[in-house]
Formats: C-alpha cells, structure tokens, sequence
C-alpha cells in the first residue's frame, strides 16, 4: 500500500491551528481521501502529566522539553506511524516543530531541543499560520496556559519565521478572517497533492 503524508500545522497559541486543521480534515474526506485528525501534546499517557503541569506556575522547563519529545515518540508510535503506513492523509496540529519553537525559547538550547527529537520523522509539508501575538491572545476566550503570554509568543513567532526560512515551511498571514485564510490552507495543501499525484479530479 502507498505511504501517507503527514501535513502539520504550526503556530503560536490563537493562530487557528485547530480551526484549520478540521476544515482540512473536512475538506479532504468530501474529496474521498482517507484523512485524520490528530493533534499534540496527546491525550495519551504522557500528554496527560503536560496537562497537569501546564496549571503549574513552576516547571522545570527542561523536565517539560523532555516530555514533550517523549509524548512525540508515543504519537509516532501509536498514531502517526500506523495510519501513515495505511495510506492516511494525516493533519497534526503541532508537532515536532512546536517543541523547537517554544522549548529552545523557555530552555535556551536549541540544539539540545533537536536531538531531544531527532527520531521524529520529516512531515511532508508544515504549515505556519503567522499571527501578531497580540491578535492571537485576543482570540482565547478560556483562562490563558502559562505560554500564553505576549513577550514569550512574540520570541516563538520569531523562532517560527526563522525555522520556516530554513526549512521551506509554507507561512500564511493568519491575522485574517477565517474563510480568508482556510482559502490559503486549501489551495496549498491541493497544489501540494496535485505534485504529489495524491488527488483525483
Ligand atoms: P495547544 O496546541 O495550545 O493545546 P490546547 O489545545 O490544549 O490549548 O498546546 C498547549 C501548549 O503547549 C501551547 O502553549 C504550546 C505548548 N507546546 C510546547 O511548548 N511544545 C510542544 O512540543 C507542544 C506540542 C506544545
């Protein structure tokens, strides 16, 4: 059976991964191809203790980059990986990316970071949705998580742009309105099929 492709989707806290990520889910199943949803930190074991900590106003940040990527491995493994050999189209809001980008600001050791994940596996196309920090946190209506603060989103939209310039993401302008935007995200991921001959018209 043909491999998948594991399309994520990256950005600050209040850019709309999650909107995004299901209108594609959408969009792709309407088109007949087989498609999940997926998203990090999981709701898996390890996920589970990121949650309980992410109310903490004390965390060891290095203890948190180490969950992180041990979360990541756990969705590989139990996730990604599975569906991916099944031939699924998967959309994964964050993944390894995140941890570069929000770890190596509150650690300081980006390439401590990297080999922490070194065993994830290249998506096949990241999606940046670039949003102005403060826009984005006047977008999040429940109590904010402890990175939800201006001076830390706007040093991990930074490291987003430069990781995006080094490694070809594709960066949309999401200080638009919804439909605006999903127009970008749709057209890229067909374009991105249409190469990969994954879509039938
Ligand atoms: P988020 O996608 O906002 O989850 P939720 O839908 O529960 O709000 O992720 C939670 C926070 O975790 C977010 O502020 C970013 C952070 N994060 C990292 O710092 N590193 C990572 O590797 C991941 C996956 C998330």
């Amino acid at each position: 059976m043909k491999r998948g492709f594991l399309i994520v989707i990256e950005g600050i806290d209040g850019a709309g991964k999650t909107t995004h990520a299901r209108k594609l889910v959408r969009w792709l199943r309407k088109k007949g191809i087989q498609t999940r949803y997926t998203f990090e930190p999981t709701r898996g074991a390890i996920g589970r203790i990121l949650e309980k900590m992410a109310s903490k106003r004390k965390v060891d940040v290095r203890v948190e980059a180490l969950l992180f990527a041990a979360d990541r491995i756990d969705h590989l493994n139990k996730i990604i990986r599975p569906l991916l050999e099944k031939g699924f189209i998967i959309i994964s809001d964050r993944y390894v990316h995140s941890s570069i980008a929000y770890q190596s600001i509150t650690v300081g050791d980006q390439r401590w970071v990297e080999e922490l994940n070194k065993f994830a596996e290249k998506p096949d196309l990241v999606i940046l949705l670039d949003v102005d920090p403060e826009i984005g946190l006047g977008r999040i209506k429940r109590k904010r998580a402890r990175f939800e603060r201006v001076e830390i989103l706007k040093k991990v939209r930074e490291k987003y742009l430069e990781l995006a310039e080094r490694e070809g993401f594709k960066v949309i302008d999401a200080n638009r309105g919804v439909e605006e935007v999903f127009e970008d995200v749709r057209s890229l991921v067909e374009k991105f099929l249409e190469e990969k001959k994954a879509l039938q018209q």
